[in-house]
């Protein structure tokens, strides 16, 4: 077998292997939660049956006469009826259930059509040199996949506990969704900090990669390369994924803050100095939370789809760390240029990691002719 064929292989391997981990993950873990009922954990749902009833000191006190009894201990004892709280509730029960989770259930569909309509982005050179290019070193590819099984996680568990109680008690029942939402609840609350530590890293990794040039803005004028046959020019991020990294600036910040917020009550050690966890912060908290977060889901579908099966050859740099010098000529022909010029392609045989070990300028014996195979637009 030769060796372009064993790559693609492998290629193939890994897309398949990645899509069945998501798609068995997303199965697997609400059905998680019959095995917890099964254990014989208890469900946090409320059993009208169970034999003590909760409230029934409120009754005592009130019955009994005590005067200014308050069945909530500690801040906000006194506060008969906490309106926000209600305001609060019809804005979820309305505009964010009943509307924004269209947003990712559209954004499916665009991904799909685009998928059915134009197919995947397709490497237009066949013939491989065996030249390799680093993209992505260990550090940088740890920290994005741990970070993006978290999100896998955190989006699977955040949208059971949104839109769980319409959702998945018509497939679990209640007592099956009570267990899976109490598995939920902690899941979330101990990925999140993880998660929010992968973002802030991403951010101080790639920030220096993602202010926006003039070239972006022709990458965009092309279309990004998405529709037609043009292979806009970029550098090491083109355009569409410094919008990601910015999304993920803001969106992606705006989820974690949140996060810490509304988690900051079960873990006193992360409490941000200065703000009390008052009623009213947890629903401003909450409701950002939960819109930043389905929007920022749908997006992400897109760079996942991007990433998979979009564009062939994008996620062997991520998974591997190198691509193919015809993958990079293709999509990021400036970076390529500038990495022959450091001497870090690798020569076909080279072993990983030979980039580094040398210390001069070092050009490949052939190198490949930008602009011959690809249109170039500067
Ligand atoms: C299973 C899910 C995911 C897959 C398959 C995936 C795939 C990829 C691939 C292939 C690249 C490299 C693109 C290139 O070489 O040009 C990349 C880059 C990147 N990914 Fe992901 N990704 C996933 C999830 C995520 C998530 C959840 C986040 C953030 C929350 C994320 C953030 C990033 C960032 C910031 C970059 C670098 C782009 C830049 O700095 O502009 N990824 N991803």
């Amino acid at each position: 077998m030769s060796k372009s064929k064993m790559s693609k292989a492998r290629r193939r391997k890994i897309a398949i292997w990645s899509t069945f981990l998501v798609l068995s993950l997303s199965l697997a873990l609400p059905l998680a939660s019959y095995s917890i009922h099964w254990l014989g954990m208890s469900a946090t749902a409320q059993d009208a049956s169970s034999a003590v009833n909760p409230r029934s000191d409120l009754w005592r006190a009130i019955r009994g006469g005590e005067p200014g009894y308050s069945a909530v201990k500690g801040e906000g004892a006194n506060v008969l009826v906490q309106s926000g709280g209600e305001d609060w509730r019809q804005f979820k029960e309305g505009a964010l259930l009943k509307n924004l989770p269209w947003a990712i259930v559209g954004m499916a569909v665009l991904l799909l059509l685009y998928h059915l309509f134009h197919g995947k982005n397709k490497l237009v050179e066949r013939h491989l040199s065996g030249r390799m290019v680093p993209r992505w070193n260990v550090f940088e590819r740890m920290v994005h996949w741990i970070t993006a099984f978290s999100f896998i996680v955190l989006a699977i568990t955040g949208i059971s506990l949104l839109l769980g109680k319409n959702l998945l008690i018509p497939v679990l029942g209640k007592a099956g969704f009570a267990s899976w939402a109490s598995a939920s609840m902690t899941i979330h609350n101990v990925i999140g900090p993880i998660f929010t530590i992968g973002i802030a890293l991403m951010i101080i990794m790639w920030i220096w990669h993602n202010f926006p040039t003039v070239t972006d803005l022709k990458w965009f004028a092309k279309g990004g390369g998405l529709f037609g046959k043009a292979h806009p020019s970029a550098g090491r991020m083109n355009g569409g994924e410094k919008v990601w990294f910015w999304i993920l600036m803001t969106l992606g910040v705006a989820v974690c803050i949140s996060g810490v917020i509304l988690v900051s009550p079960i873990y006193p050690q992360i409490t941000i100095p200065g703000l009390d966890a008052a009623r009213s912060m947890m629903q401003q908290a909450s409701a950002v939370h939960a819109i930043a977060a389905v929007i920022w889901t749908a997006i992400a579908l897109g760079h996942i789809y991007i990433g998979t099966a979009g564009t062939e050859g994008a996620i062997q740099g991520m998974a591997t760390g190198y691509v193919t010098e015809e993958w990079a000529a293709q999509h990021h022909d400036l970076w390529l240029e500038d990495m022959h010029r450091d001497g870090k392609v690798l020569l076909p045989g080279e072993p990983r990691g030979a980039q580094n070990q040398r210390g001069t300028v070092f050009g490949p014996e052939k190198p490949l002719q930008l602009g011959t195979v690809y249109e170039r637009t500067d």
